[in-house]
């Protein structure tokens, strides 16, 4: 398949949003990473998703919507805490599961009998949904277990060829996924942490739980609230280890580490004092420099030949959670304490 490099050019758009209504795969740009877009009402081209990157049958999709309005049509039993943060956060980086309606296919949500839901804040996205007339169900547009993608470009290195189109709508500026709460337990649980933070949600909602996955791997035997917690995520060819301690332990222990191909991912302080190659993804307490620069700091360690990446810890406040979040996974949750 020769996958169309497109632009958001209004004819671009008219041509992808066709693509879409016919059946076919579109990566998208949303703020947060590229989704991989498909009619979520249209059960084959649901599956063709499942395919392109190579997903496990049992992890779930997001449904984007552009209304609000639309919400009732894809899920029921929509609680006033729901209204209230799509009035706070929607358009935007926040994902709410919810009892789903039937007319969405059990192959979005794989047979459970509830769905993710979100409203992209991103002017693409959005067309998108209005000019197909579709719901879209769309993961990140990353093979399955890499890294999710932050540019057309990370799109096209993972999906070339199995996908009709992408849509180059430049960088993302958020650069993780979404937060996503699930709605239908009481208090409601977060389980995957993002952009829009815990605290930001309890000032609208009142006090929510968080789900043990988010922090710590899962036990064995232990059923996943959400079924993408349970897979290695967010990892690139090379093997990457987090180290927590302040700066300077940090600094030395870098340095006075041996071997090929090894590099850092630090905070930009640190960045002139390191002996070894190394990226900086912000400094230490910009969480939203942190996050915004992570994923595209993971892909270009593969580009580098990275073999170790040695990950400096962020501070798990506001937005850092998310962040610590994907780096606890990237590195298959090891930690070195100094
Ligand atoms: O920011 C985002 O959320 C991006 C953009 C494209 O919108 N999408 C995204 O999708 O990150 P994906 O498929 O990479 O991650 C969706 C996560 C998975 O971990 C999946 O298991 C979980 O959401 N999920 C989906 N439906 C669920 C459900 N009904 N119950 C529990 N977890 C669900
Ligand atoms: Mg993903």
């Amino acid at each position: 398949m020769n996958t169309k490099l497109l632009h958001t050019l209004d004819t671009d758009l008219d041509l992808a949003a066709e693509i879409l209504k016919n059946g076919g795969l579109v990566a998208m740009p949303t703020e947060t990473v590229y989704g991989l877009a498909a009619n979520a009402l249209n059960t084959q081209a649901v599956v063709n998703i499942f395919k392109a990157k190579g997903r496990a049958q049992d992890n779930p999709l997001i449904v984007h919507i552009a209304k609000f309005e639309d919400l009732p049509r894809y899920v029921r039993d929509i609680p006033p805490a729901a209204q209230k943060l799509a009035d706070a956060f929607w358009p935007g980086p926040l994902t709410m599961i919810f009892q789903k309606q039937p007319v969405i296919p059990a192959q979005v949500t794989c047979g459970m009998e509830t769905v993710a839901v979100r409203m992209p804040a991103h002017p693409v996205a959005l067309q998108l949904i209005q000019k197909s007339g579709c719901p879209l169900a769309a993961p990140s547009a990353n093979l399955s277990g890499g890294v999710s993608p932050t540019s057309a470009t990370a799109c096209m290195q993972d999906l070339n060829g199995k996908i009709d189109a992408v849509v180059d709508g430049g960088s993302c500026r958020v650069g993780l996924e979404s937060t996503i709460v699930l709605m239908t337990s009481t208090p409601p649980r977060l389980l995957r942490p993002g952009f829009i933070t815990k605290e930001q949600i309890e000032n609208v909602i009142g006090p929510i739980n968080v789900d043990p996955a988010v922090l710590k791997p899962l036990a064995k035997g232990v059923k996943p609230t959400s079924p993408g917690m349970k897979y290695k995520h967010y990892a690139p060819k090379a093997k990457v280890v987090l180290i927590d301690g302040e700066s300077q332990k940090y600094i030395d222990y870098v340095n006075q580490h041996t071997g090929d191909n090894v590099f850092a991912l630090c905070f930009s302080e640190e960045q002139n004092a390191l002996l070894k190659p190394s990226l900086s993804y912000g400094a230490e307490h910009d969480g939203k420099t942190q996050a915004a620069l992570l994923f595209q700091s993971l892909r270009e360690f593969d580009r580098l030949g990275a073999k170790l990446v040695l990950a400096h810890m962020p501070s798990a406040e506001g937005i850092g959670l998310a962040v610590l979040n994907r780096l606890l996974r990237a590195a298959a949750f090891e930690v070195i304490h100094l």
